[in-house]
């Protein structure tokens, strides 16, 4: 193929097209057959509640979608689409109840059998993540969630008995996701049970060694047990503009740049980059790192995946270092973009800038694990078929693999595009339902109220098409 002809650009053949979801938004049964509780069923308006009370029936957080029982049903669904690849996680305290036993709960371990099967009757690869922000909730309690050393060794744990147990049928594993995130949500993404203004840095950088090393550790493990499996990281990725072009703004997104990207640099080089170093000496952190830390960091990661949702802007001008809303990481708003209806600002050519900023970096295989809109949908009737017409969510799927397309066609090795939320979940950041990202609706209300029925919005046709002729439909 020619590098400077686009006429014709398309998706390599095998392109792994579908979706992406995590147990704790979408699975419900959050006490059934042996599951411990996670942070997430404590959490009962997304990230930004503070952890201050116990569970009990009245505080908990909207349940999933009921997926532990209606997973056939909706793999079906995704099989319909054509799904290749369906990413998910695995509930930790589904198979670690309290996440320090040595012995697992079998009724989880089944489950995620369960799920394979229907994966493989339709042909569908499954990609999972080990740890999708759903720490058991004891370990985040006694603990302080990743704080602590013994958290590596409880986690190996976790991760071999999952590998040993689907390592021959799951080829694709991210160890945590948006790993990058614990710098600014700690319970999240890191289990911390402290409030993150109460929090040390040193506590802070020594939790992000340990999810590191941790990593790295059953990256290695993974290897040994099929060396065929291949283990990729995950982080928000997030193109990052100066809002004017003064050098000190330039700067400013180098340094934003170094604290998102020093999380796959360390799993892609198996080293600490220097100006990691300089910060951690700037904010007077000394690690605790041995010489089997700095060992085991060396097993490096098969690809880079990311979550891709928005760009941002840096100013170094005080007056107008606002933050707007975004995936987890809020910056100064781009007065070029417009945005969702939670704020979110929507850069479809961000997308092929960040694929084209990864691939220079590392030359490693990459894989979009996560994009899409949370918007509000009205379900309507067509010809006495409920659906949705949903042109807004078709336009932004479009448009932005129309610049995955470009990224390819830039030279970029891309394994695959995985939409955040195919089916509507429960929203990581609010907590609600009505934040919908599918292509299929559920009927269940912020409440908690409604009959649970799914629904074919008019994007799940599009997206079928789309996959069906390996991109060749798209605008
Ligand atoms: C990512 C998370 O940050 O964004 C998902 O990995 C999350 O868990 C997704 O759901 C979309 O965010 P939200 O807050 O709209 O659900």
């Amino acid at each position: 193929m020619s590098t400077t002809d686009l006429t014709g650009t398309t998706f390599p053949e095998g392109f792994l097209w579908g979706g992406a979801l995590a147990a704790n938004q979408y699975e419900g049964a959050y006490d059934v057959d042996g599951k411990g509780l996670s942070i997430q069923d404590v959490m009962p308006k997304g990230i930004v509640a503070p952890p201050t009370e116990e569970p009990t029936p009245d505080n908990l957080k909207l349940e999933g979608i009921d997926f532990y029982h209606r997973y056939a049903e909706d793999i079906a669904l995704f099989a319909e689409m054509g799904f290749k690849v369906f990413r998910f996680s695995i509930g930790w305290s589904r198979i670690f109840p309290k996440g320090d036993e040595t012995e697992p709960n079998e009724a989880g371990l089944a489950f995620y059998d369960r799920v394979i099967d229907e994966c493989e009757k339709h042909g569908i690869e499954p990609l999972v993540t080990l740890s999708h922000y759903e720490t058991p909730l004891h370990l985040a309690k006694t603990y302080d969630g990743w704080v602590d050393r013994r958290l590596i060794g409880f986690y190996e744990n976790f991760a071999r008995t999952c590998f040993e147990r689907y390592g021959k049928r799951v080829k694709y594993w991210l160890t945590f996701n948006e790993i990058n995130s614990v710098l600014h949500a700690p319970l999240m993404s890191g289990g911390i049970w402290t409030p993150l203004q109460q929090l040390s840095k040193q506590d802070l950088y020594q939790a992000i060694h340990h999810e590191l090393v941790a990593s790295a550790s059953v990256t290695r493990i993974a290897h040994e047990i099929n060396p065929d499996l291949k283990v990729g990281c995950m982080v928000i990725a997030m193109p990052i503009y100066p809002l004017t072009p003064n050098p000190a703004d330039v700067l400013k997104v180098m340094q934003a740049d170094h604290d998102n990207l020093a999380f796959s640099d360390v799993h892609v080089r198996g080293t600490y980059p220097g100006y990691f170093l300089r910060k951690l000496r700037e904010l007077g952190v000394e690690l605790d790192i041995t010489d089997e830390d700095r060992n085991t960091l060396k097993n490096t990661v098969d690809f880079v995946s990311f979550s891709y949702y928005v760009s941002i802007c840096e100013t170094s001008d005080p007056t107008k270092q606002t933050k707007g809303e975004g995936n987890i990481i809020g910056g100064v708003p781009n007065p070029h973009l417009e945005a969702s209806e939670w704020g979110w600002q929507i850069d479809p050519v961000g997308l092929r800038i960040i694929l084209n900023q990864f691939w220079d970096r590392w030359q490693k295989p990459l894989f979009i694990v996560e994009n899409g809109l949370g918007a509000k949908d009205e379900l309507v009737e067509v010809d006495g078929v409920k659906t949705v017409i949903d042109d807004y969510r078709i336009q932004y799927l479009n448009d932005h693999l129309v610049q995955v397309r470009e990224a390819i066609a830039d030279g970029v090795e891309l394994w695959g595009y995985t939409w955040w939320g195919p089916i509507d979940v429960v929203s990581a950041s609010t907590a609600q339902l009505s934040k919908r990202y599918g292509f299929i609706y559920v009927d269940r209300n912020d409440d908690g109220t409604g009959t649970l029925e799914r629904h074919k919005k008019k994007s799940f046709d599009f997206y079928q098409q789309v996959i069906a002729t390996n991109g060749a439909s798209l605008r």
